[in-house]
């Protein structure tokens, strides 16, 4: 099937109490490894791409592999643009075929976030693109951090209730102390301010960090409304450490395949098991 906007799956997937794994890739044999995990276990899927890779690869060529792999596939599949400010990015990723776009204005004051917002909904809503939206601030988030400051850097319900009012954005990404990476100690998550943006939010909200998130943890972020989540990092270290451990039996193996296939199934029992954690299993 087509690849699809990321709003419907996502609303389903908050109203029956699920999540759904989005998922950083670079390379093609990364979206491939995603894909097969979807098709293996029947989950509906987000494919992501950060900026960083957009500039990489080119949109076309990302939005491309995953036409195709979507055309293919009996699973609903939308593909993200991850973290972006820049306006026109976004645009040429929607051009491209981009279906969910994330505008990243939580660097700036509350109001001018609002507006950069609303002028990406405004541009995404004509052509049935979802939007993501940050408020507050994941990534930074030490343990050292006084109490305050990390209230600080944290989503307030009320704001979190007048931001999606204010833009009519589709999908919500409330910092509650994730951070992006591995973490050093185990993650600082503020359940209580997950619940409470919960019941002032109604449409579905976003994890980052997914990365490291004990099982536990991350089963109570999707119990209480947490409907999508970013994983980047620990797919990468996967990827890249099956292809390490070829060169380390075989350091003049030349033959890409030899160490993109084993790379491909790490990655694929990885995003595997992160379905598994959100629950996404049998409910493409
Ligand atoms: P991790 O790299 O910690 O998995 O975070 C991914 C993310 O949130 C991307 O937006």
């Amino acid at each position: 099937m087509a690849l699809i906007s990321s709003t419907k799956l996502l609303q389903a997937a908050r109203a029956g109490g699920y999540c759904i794994g989005a998922f950083n890739v670079h390379t093609l044999e990364m979206l491939q490894a995603v894909v097969e995990a979807a098709e293996e276990t029947k989950s509906p899927l987000i494919i992501q791409s950060t900026v960083g890779t957009v500039k990489h690869l080119g949109a076309d060529y990302i939005a491309a592999a995953a036409t195709i792999a979507s055309n293919r596939s009996q699973v609903p599949i939308a593909l993200h643009l991850d973290h972006c400010s820049d306006f026109n990015i976004i645009m040429q990723c929607i051009r491209a075929g981009y279906t969910s776009v994330m505008i990243d204005a939580s660097h700036h004051p509350f109001d001018e976030n609002v507006a950069a917002t609303r002028k990406v909904v405004e541009a995404a809503d004509a052509v049935g693109v979802n939007v993501e939206a940050e408020l507050g601030r994941v990534g930074g988030v030490e343990d050292d951090i006084a109490v305050d400051d990390r209230d600080a850097l944290l989503a307030d319900p009320e704001e979190c209730a007048r931001f999606v009012e204010l833009t009519g954005v589709h999908t919500l990404a409330p910092a509650i102390g994730t951070a992006h990476g591995i973490y050093q100690g185990d993650p600082n998550i503020d359940f209580d301010r997950i619940g409470r943006i919960a019941s002032k939010v109604s449409i579905p909200l976003v994890l980052h960090g997914g990365s490291g998130i004990p099982e536990d943890q991350v089963k109570r972020c999707v119990g209480l409304g947490m409907s999508k989540m970013n994983v980047a990092t620990e797919l990468r270290i996967v990827f890249s450490d099956a292809i390490k451990q070829v060169f380390a039996a075989n350091p003049g193996e030349n033959d890409p395949r030899k160490y993109m296939v084993p790379a491909k199934q790490a990655l694929k029992a990885a995003a595997i098991e992160k379905m598994r954690l959100c629950g996404s299993i049998g409910k493409a």
